[in-house]
């Protein structure tokens, strides 16, 4: 099985609005295509613009499974106006608020991808309390606030089978090098200190941890 997307796939992952640098997005296509061999879906938390969905949503297609990505596509507290990583371009200026939900579309659409990905337009926690099956792989991108971290590790890690696959994005250890807040690191030590999952791997801010284990 590939663990490397075609130059297709990386062309349109780069192209899209996003904040995943390449080597990250590289480590999590391969997390992805290693737990779609579980043959269950792979869920992301955090869609935006579709960047990091292009990888997951290619790992699904290469695999034979369907990828779930969730996000309520009104943007996190660091993308508002005003902040650091707002987009003055992700505004819909009919209704003043962010909506990435067209950026998506479209960048799903130019990869050829729309048919393997179904998008879930809510709140993580909201949709995780309906949601019922095993997961192969849950990758953590949403809010990063600890709020919002902890109720995407809650909501949905307990749904990851065993030996599938939990990623986190934004793990800054070192409070200096953290950009949107260390709720992600602290998600990630909640999830090793749990001792339902065990380190994989770790590229740039990208942490890999398998389920070894019963609980979260
Ligand atoms: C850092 S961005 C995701 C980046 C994306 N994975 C990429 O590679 O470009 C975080 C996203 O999480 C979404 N988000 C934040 N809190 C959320 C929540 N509670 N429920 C659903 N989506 C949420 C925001 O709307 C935003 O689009």
């Amino acid at each position: 099985m590939a663990t490397a997307p075609k130059p297709e796939i990386l062309a349109a992952f780069e192209a899209a609005k996003g904040f995943m640098p390449v080597d990250e997005g590289l480590a999590l296509y391969a997390a992805a295509v290693e737990a779609g061999g579980l043959g269950l879906p792979l869920l992301e938390v955090g869609t935006y613009c579709g960047r990091s969905t292009v990888l997951v949503a290619d790992a699904a297609r290469t695999t034979g499974v369907t990828a779930l990505t969730v996000d309520h596509h009104r943007g996190s507290e660091e993308q508002q106006p005003g902040w650091q990583y707002h987009d003055p371009e992700t505004v819909d200026p009919e209704v003043g608020l962010m909506d990435t939900l067209p950026a998506f579309r479209r960048t799903l659409f130019g990869a050829g991808l729309e048919e393997h990905v179904i998008a879930l337009v809510g709140r993580s926690p909201q949709v995780a309390a309906v949601w019922g099956g095993p997961l192969g792989f849950v990758f953590i991108d949403g809010g990063h606030t600890d709020e919002h971290a902890n109720a995407d590790y809650e909501g949905w890690a307990p749904h990851i089978a065993d030996g599938g696959l939990l990623a986190v994005h934004d793990v800054f250890p070192e409070p200096e090098d953290e950009f949107t807040g260390q709720a992600p690191y602290r998600v990630y030590l909640r999830a090793l200190a749990s001792g339902a999952f065990t380190e994989v791997s770790a590229t740039g801010s990208l942490r890999v941890l398998r389920r070894t284990g019963t609980g979260i």
